[in-house]
């Protein structure tokens, strides 16, 4: 069975959720990657619900040059371990707060990943959602001048409105 994805050339971030429904959190991922001129892709693949699928897109990633993969999901948030199980890319897992628990059914789930298999996992939510961002941006800018120098801008920008707050 084919399978489609929505691929951006010269993506060098995939993000990938769980369901669409992960989507208004992940959006804020998208946001900043974009801010920081990062490339990248984003996809709904469910771990559970299509396997297969996650399997081709993950080979398929890592063939097109996608250098890190920033996985979404709630509840039983196996999503990033699944793929992180797959690459031996850097995978960022961020927990969504989905039915139940407030999203520490989803932190646990991705946090407490056995050893052997990493999953870098950041905070419940839009927080994470954007520090997964910053922290995609941060390793491609190891070697990459450009994407370094935006997120140094963006630092010092942030460092002024904090700044601009208390005075
Ligand atoms: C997970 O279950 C998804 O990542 C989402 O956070 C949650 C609910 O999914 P839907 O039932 O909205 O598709 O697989």
């Amino acid at each position: 069975m084919a399978h489609e994805f929505d691929t951006v050339q010269g993506a060098q971030v995939g993000v990938l959720m769980g369901s669409s429904s992960d989507w208004p959190t992940m959006e804020e991922a998208s946001r900043m990657l974009s801010r920081l001129g990062v490339a990248h892709e984003c996809n709904a693949i469910s771990a559970h619900r299509a396997p297969e699928r996650l399997s081709v897109y993950c080979r398929s990633a890592q063939e097109r040059g996608v250098r890190v993969l920033i996985c979404a999901a709630g509840g039983a948030a196996h999503l990033a371990g699944v793929v992180a199980a797959q690459t031996a890319l850097p995978v960022l897992g961020c927990p969504m707060k989905a039915w139940s628990l407030d999203g520490l059914d989803s932190l646990l789930s991705m946090v407490q990943m056995p050893r052997g298999v990493p999953v870098a996992t950041f905070a419940v939510g839009k927080p994470g959602a954007v520090n997964a961002a910053l922290f995609a941006a941060a390793i491609l800018g190891l070697s990459d001048d450009r994407i370094r120098q935006s997120l140094q801008e963006f630092r010092a920008e942030q460092a002024a409105t904090v700044d601009r707050l208390k005075s």
